[in-house]
């Protein structure tokens, strides 16, 4: 079959990730993939933030934790060790659509180099939190930024998930 059509339909959320942490050069493929991702207008309104950093990866995961009613200790990001996280310009009106498209190419490309990937909600929230935009200013970006999603990777600890059933009539055709 088509490797990239096969990728689509075998990747799955992965949930319980080892701790070791995937190469640079692995990380880099998959956000330049996700900076390739197509994009209202060509505007390339997005940025990713990489969080290779275990002390920042666990403040984040904390915060995650709090904003969406988890226990004390749960792990939103399941152990893995590299979060990529997808902003997009507050005020451009396709935002959630452009950033979603670069989380899509994230976690296929992740899949492509057999590691695990998983989107993780609330980066929005989080953004939202005046430490958020703190943490990007002090680390040079500019400018105001919503936040999109968080592609978490690392190395699949486990048996890899299967695909759910596909639900019925989803796909109505006009001929
Ligand atoms: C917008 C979006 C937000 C998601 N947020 C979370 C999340 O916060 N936590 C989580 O465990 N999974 C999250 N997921 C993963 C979905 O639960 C998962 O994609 C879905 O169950 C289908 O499974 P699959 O990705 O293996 O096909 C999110 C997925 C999307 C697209």
């Amino acid at each position: 079959m088509n490797e990239i059509i096969k990728a689509m339909e075998e990747r799955r959320s992965i949930r319980k990730f080892k701790p070791e942490m995937p190469s640079k050069d692995d990380l880099n493929r998959i956000i330049e993939a996700g900076l390739y991702a197509a994009n209202a207008k060509g505007r390339q309104a997005t940025i990713t933030v990489a969080v290779t950093n275990k002390e920042l990866r666990d403040r984040l995961s904390a915060v995650n934790a709090k904003i969406c009613g988890r226990e004390e200790g749960f792990d939103p990001f399941y152990g893995a060790p590299a979060i990529l996280i997808v902003l997009a310009e507050k005020e451009w009106a396709n935002r959630v659509y452009d950033g979603s498209l670069v989380m899509g190419n994230m976690m296929l490309a992740a899949h492509s180099l057999n590691l695990g990937s998983i989107w993780i909600h609330r980066a929005k929230e989080e953004f939202e939190l005046p430490e958020y935009q703190e943490l990007l200013k002090e680390i040079g970006i500019e400018g105001e930024w919503e936040g999109i999603g968080h592609c978490a990777v690392g190395y699949v600890d486990g048996e890899y998930p299967k695909p759910a059933k596909r639900r019925d009539n989803r796909v109505f055709w006009v001929e």
